[in-house]
């Protein structure tokens, strides 16, 4: 059976697959064994399943596992932890910006796309980045809320020279 190798979450990993169309999404669900990820629509249309290839939010159910081969995936649980959220996660924590929680994945992972191309973003540029995202819980201003205090956190974090 075709194996394909890739980095995810900073660790080497494989899977096995008859199917080199098979999606991305159903290899971390499935045999991967992580659960960040969500399946929503499976047609590239909500961003629930988001990720980050090579740091650019890419949707894990529309990128077949064959393409995966040597690059860098992030999942959420590649971020931080319970005890120690990143800086994104922590603000979507304070700003309680989850209502059912089903789009948070697909925001937060966006999120950090976003500001690692973007710092100190305007909201217009949230707004942008998160087009793609859907969130039928209506939760859009505290997604927003949150996305700027953790790049507020991150831009003092950067200016008083501890790592981020
Ligand atoms: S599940 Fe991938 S975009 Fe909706
Ligand atoms: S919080 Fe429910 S879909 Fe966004």
């Amino acid at each position: 059976m075709p194996r394909y190798a890739f980095r995810l979450n900073g660790q080497p990993v494989s899977v096995d697959s008859w199917d080199p169309a098979q999606p991305l999404l159903y290899a971390l669900r499935g045999p991967l064994a992580l659960h960040g990820p969500k399946f929503g629509c499976g047609l590239g249309q909500c961003g629930a399943c988001t990720v980050l290839v090579d740091k650019t939010a890419t949707r894990s159910c529309q990128l077949p596992v064959s393409r995966t081969a040597g690059r860098d995936i992030t999942t959420l649980e590649g971020l931080g932890t319970p005890e120690r959220p990143d800086a994104v996660q922590a603000a979507f924590i304070a700003e309680q910006a989850a209502q059912c929680g089903y789009c948070t994945n697909g925001m937060i992972m966006a999120a950090k796309a976003l500001l690692a191309r973007t710092p100190k973003p305007t909201v217009d540029q949230i707004k942008q980045a998160l087009d793609g995202n859907l969130c039928r819980c209506g939760t859009h201003t505290r997604i927003v809320r949150a996305i700027q205090r953790a790049s507020l956190a991150t831009s003092e974090r950067s200016e008083s020279g501890r790592q981020v």
